[in-house]
């Protein structure tokens, strides 16, 4: 690779800000599922640092938060009403339904009317609200990744609860172009949260087509997840750029497109404090180039 010269600057190549849910969102935003204990399960090993990684993250300009009352279960949330409520105005609480827990942890549907009906009470109540901002209708995965079939009859059910007023808006999640398609004929969907990072880009079509609609796609895993992004191209250009892995991984979605929100977990105020500085990291053409080439020796490798 050619040596690269951009580095941290003041301004950024891109917005910095995209609209969702009639709020104008700041595109670098928070994942909340790593303030759980281990396999997101219980309470986590320290509660206050949870607390201050959440009231950090607002200080910092952070008005988007991702949750779900399954992470914990209920813990979570529970922590985010301790941290920071009452909200700020302005700051969007985005939650999930469509799973709950075993007594180890494991994970099960829960699409059920009376299951999401409750999955929507827990989350209002955990997090001390009377009304949801965006609530996710969360779909299952197989092995391949987001299972096909209709979502017609939960999303009729949360449509349903969003008419009674316990949620303004509905999005879905792990989900395939057809059951978005779907969804959209059902209900107004305000933006769709899938896998997708630098090296997993099965959803590139989607991030499109979404785009061109005005939906935020919202990556989970953006760095990577349980496993986080390791590679020499991304090792390199960050040391080129003077830059940290993570703050490339992220910047790298920022440029990717303009509609994707970015909700990177993370349960240590200095990772905070790092990872928030990749809104000002501008990638040069060079090392777009260099990264794009780790989706596709990764997609080679499937
Ligand atoms: N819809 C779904 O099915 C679904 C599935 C998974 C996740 N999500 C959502 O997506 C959000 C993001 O996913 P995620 O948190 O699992 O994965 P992620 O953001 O890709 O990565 C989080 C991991 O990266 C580490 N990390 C973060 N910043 C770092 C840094 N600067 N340097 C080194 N390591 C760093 C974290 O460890 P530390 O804690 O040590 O920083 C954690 O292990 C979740 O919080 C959740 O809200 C949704």
């Amino acid at each position: 690779m050619t040596a690269l010269t951009s580095t941290l600057t003041d301004a950024p190549a891109h917005a910095l800000t995209y609209p969702l849910a009639e709020r104008s969102i700041q595109r670098l935003g928070y994942g909340a599922m790593q303030l759980a204990g281990p396999g997101v399960f219980g309470p986590p090993k320290d509660r206050a640092a949870a607390v201050a990684v959440l009231r950090e993250a607002v200080e910092l300009g952070v008005n988007h938060i991702d949750t779900s009352d399954f992470y914990g279960p209920h813990i979570t949330n529970q922590i985010i009403k301790e941290a920071l409520h009452p909200y700020r105005d302005g700051l969007t609480l985005v939650t999930k339904v469509g799973a709950r827990r075993d007594d180890k942890g494991g994970w099960l549907p829960a699409f059920s009317r009376a299951e999401l009906r409750q999955a929507v009470t827990d989350n209002l109540c955990n997090l001390g609200l009377d009304v949801l901002d965006v609530v996710n209708l969360r779909s299952m995965l197989d092995v391949h990744g987001p299972a096909e079939g209709s979502l017609e009859e939960p999303l009729t059910a949360l449509a349903e609860l969003r008419q009674e007023g316990l949620v303004r808006h509905i999005g879905l999640s792990n989900v395939t172009r057809r059951q978005v398609e779907e969804g959209r004929r059902l209900v107004p969907i305000v933006c769709v949260q899938n896998l997708y990072n630098m090296a997993r880009r099965a959803d590139d079509d989607l991030v499109d087509l979404l785009a061109r609609e005005g939906i935020p796609f919202v990556p989970f895993f953006p760095l990577g997840g349980f496993t986080p992004l390791q590679s020499d191209t991304l090792g390199e250009v960050a040391r080129q750029l003077n830059a940290t892995p993570m703050q490339v991984a992220l910047a790298w979605l920022l440029q990717r497109s303009e509609n994707l929100l970015l909700i990177p977990g993370t349960s240590s105020v200095a990772h905070l404090r790092e990872n928030m500085k990749a809104a000002q990291l501008v990638l040069p053409p060079e090392a777009v180039v260099a990264l794009n080439g780790i989706g596709q020796e990764a997609g080679a490798a499937h």
